[in-house]
């Protein structure tokens, strides 16, 4: 929908023009999966797909919400005073837990607002609509009342909304991505610390070609939050043997070295896992300086092995849309991107090859799964702000 249409959708839903437009944008990630709760180093990039709000203040203490995109729930009427979580609320609970944390923060947020929500992400994909979501409330907020915030700070506010509002344990990755993003380039981000740096993708003829499995990702967070017990049982046995506080802080040779401590072989592959791909994620940095994109696509084919075979977090279909993609002409690296289990991949591919690659890659997959994918070119593009006039069309 084209912004026009949504000023008037909101004029004709809140009776009223909108104030200010304001939009988080989505992420895939490069490499560095499953690294950002193991204290190791993730490598994503803000897309132009996004979350637009539009939104103006009000003179009460009420908030008024809508979504384009659940347009069949109509406005959902909500208040300052009653900020908890309500699971009949819906999506809403997002942009509410987003305001009751940062008041807790101690920002004040003294009146009521209306918003309108648009979002081109494709929701449940794996592109982090939740994490959009989050952030474009917090730009919203920082905007309309405002607010002088670090932008660091909404973004853990934004984390700390998803672990203990929505109740998903995720890392920092998602709002970190989607709150720090630059147009042409990936942030290469040391979860531990939170030190970062802005690494420029240039890629004269080739794109990354994000691929959607269209499977509903079923388990997704009761599987994440297994893995993420794991990890943590193996450290804590590593400890018993190794001075460490994450399984980031540890190199290859040290774990070869103390794998044996864990005593288990399911834990010791994910804790392989999470050792390795934190590897990759550094060298992935120091390829990509030099101008090696070869080598950085070589590391993406390891990780997606290392998700499936060590983490086992990617599932026939993701597994369907990567291992083709490998096959195929042009194809300069290809792994899973975000969670799992369902969700997006994603390919670096020449570009004289990009057609004949979506046709392969669809076809192929239709047969072996049943489903239609669906494939976007993602481009790269900058973090959550509010729209200036010319950004507006
Ligand atoms: C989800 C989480 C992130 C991260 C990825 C896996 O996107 O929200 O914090 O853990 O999965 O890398």
């Amino acid at each position: 929908m084209k912004m026009e249409g949504m000023g008037r959708l909101f004029a004709d839903t809140f009776n009223r023009p909108a104030e200010r437009v304001f939009f988080a944008p989505g992420r895939i990630n490069l490499i560095g999966e499953h690294t950002d709760y193991n204290g190791g180093h993730v490598f994503p990039l803000a897309i132009t797909f996004g979350t637009y709000a539009l939104a103006a203040k009000r003179e009460d203490n009420k908030l008024r919400f809508y979504s384009a995109n659940f347009s069949e729930r109509g406005v959902v009427e909500g208040s300052l005073d009653a900020l908890g979580y309500r699971e009949e609320d819906g999506w809403t609970n997002y942009p509410k837990g987003m305001t009751k944390l940062m008041q807790e923060a101690g920002y004040s947020i003294n009146t009521g607002y209306d918003v309108l929500f648009y979002g081109n992400i494709p929701n449940g994909a794996g592109l982090s609509s939740s994490a959009s979501i989050e952030m474009a409330t917090g730009v919203m907020l920082e905007g309309l009342f405002d607010l002088d915030i670090d932008r660091i700070e909404m973004v853990k506010i934004g984390q700390r909304v998803e672990n203990y509002y929505i109740g998903v344990n995720s890392g920092i990755m998602d709002q970190f991505a989607i709150g720090m993003g630059k147009a042409g380039a990936a942030i290469w981000l040391d979860c531990e610390t939170l030190d970062f740096e802005y690494a420029p993708i240039e890629l004269p003829d080739a794109s990354i070609v994000i691929m959607n499995t269209n499977k509903r990702r079923e388990l997704a967070s009761s599987k994440y939050n297994e893995r993420r017990s794991e990890c943590e049982e193996a450290l804590s046995r590593l400890q018993k043997q190794i001075d460490v506080k994450s399984l980031g802080e540890l190199t290859t040779d040290q774990f070869e070295e103390y794998r044996a401590a864990i005593g288990d072989a399911v834990l010791e592959k994910r804790a392989r896992h999470a050792v390795y791909e934190n590897a990759r994620t550094i060298e992935a940095l120091n390829k990509l300086k030099r101008g090696d994109v070869e080598a950085v696509g070589l590391l993406m084919n390891e990780s997606h092995r290392s998700l499936e075979q060590d983490y086992e977090v990617t599932g026939k279909e993701l597994d369907t849309l990567v291992h083709t993609a490998w096959n195929q002409p042009g194809v300069i690296g290809a792994r899973m991107t975000g969670a799992g289990f369902g969700g997006c991949a994603i390919a670096i591919v020449l570009n004289e090859h990009i057609d004949s690659f979506i046709s392969e890659v669809g076809n192929r997959y239709k047969e072996e799964c049943g489903i239609e994918a669906a494939f976007y070119m993602a481009a790269i593009g900058g973090g959550a702000r509010e729209l200036v006039r010319e950004e507006i069309k």
